[in-house]
């Protein structure tokens, strides 16, 4: 694993986005692991600027993120798809076949949960997987106790993620239960895994990912077995590391 610590948040972001700006400049139809959250706008901000300024080109790039919410439709304002849409889809050159989500209100959540799996291993497997990091340690919706064997699946939020993730919707009833998200395993098979954390309230979990015993009450230490982890955190996130 190797870590890069930043002096502020917007430098982490900027060396976040670099590291996905070169895997899409240097790789042959590159595909791209993206996540959502809050950690991550300043990263699809930059690339739009690179994009714009620097005419870093998305054409042949394909992206899988790493979840959706069960029950939303892909234009429900607070589904991933529309917040990707407004980060990044929207504002670069990325080909709108090859953007790819779990579909929130499939008929079937397991039989989709399948076959976005089978899609990624369809393109060849992901290049470059860009993460965040919850506070109890979830990477995308593996929450503590997650098989670190998993596959895509269906996964029911905890009550900590539901409180943290409130905040996108009006009405805190409305934050779903389940989502669709990549597993650890899966997320184990891109071939460069790289992480982003800011601020003091990741500190702690960003101390128990990298020097915690491995485990499944935080998901994240799974990283540890990865044979290319890129951590970038600031000096905020990385005040708890030894
Ligand atoms: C969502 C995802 C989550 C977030 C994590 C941190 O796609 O992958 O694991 O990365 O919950 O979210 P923020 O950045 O909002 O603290």
């Amino acid at each position: 694993m190797k870590v890069l610590v930043l002096p502020t948040a917007e430098r982490a972001a900027a060396r976040t986005a670099g590291l996905v700006a070169d895997t899409v400049a240097t790789t042959d139809q590159p595909v791209l692991g993206l996540a959502t959250g809050s950690t991550m706008e300043q990263v699809y901000a930059d690339l739009v600027t690179l994009h714009r300024t620097d005419s870093l080109s998305f054409a042949t790039t394909t992206t899988f993120n790493l979840d959706e919410y069960v029950g939303l439709s892909p234009d429900h304002p607070q589904s991933y798809r529309q917040t990707m849409e407004a980060l990044l889809f929207s504002h670069v050159d990325l080909h709108p076949q090859a953007c790819h989500l779990p579909r929130g209100n499939a008929p079937n959540p397991y039989a989709e949960a399948e076959r976005y799996e089978a899609a990624i291993a369809a393109k060849g497997g992901i290049d470059l997987q860009l993460l965040g990091i919850g506070h109890n340690g979830h990477i995308g919706f593996n929450e503590p106790t997650s098989s670190l064997g998993a596959r895509t699946r269906i996964k029911t939020l905890t009550r900590s993620t539901r409180e943290a993730n409130a905040r996108f919707f009006d009405d805190p009833k409305d934050v779903p239960r389940y989502a669709i998200t990549m597993g650890i395993a899966t997320i184990l098979d891109a071939r460069h895994a790289v992480l982003l954390a800011t601020g003091s309230s990741k500190a702690e979990a960003v101390a128990r990912m990298i020097e915690g015993p491995l485990g499944a009450d935080c998901p994240a230490t799974a990283l540890q077995m990865h044979p290319r982890t890129t951590v970038v955190v600031d000096r905020e996130a990385a005040a708890k590391l030894c």
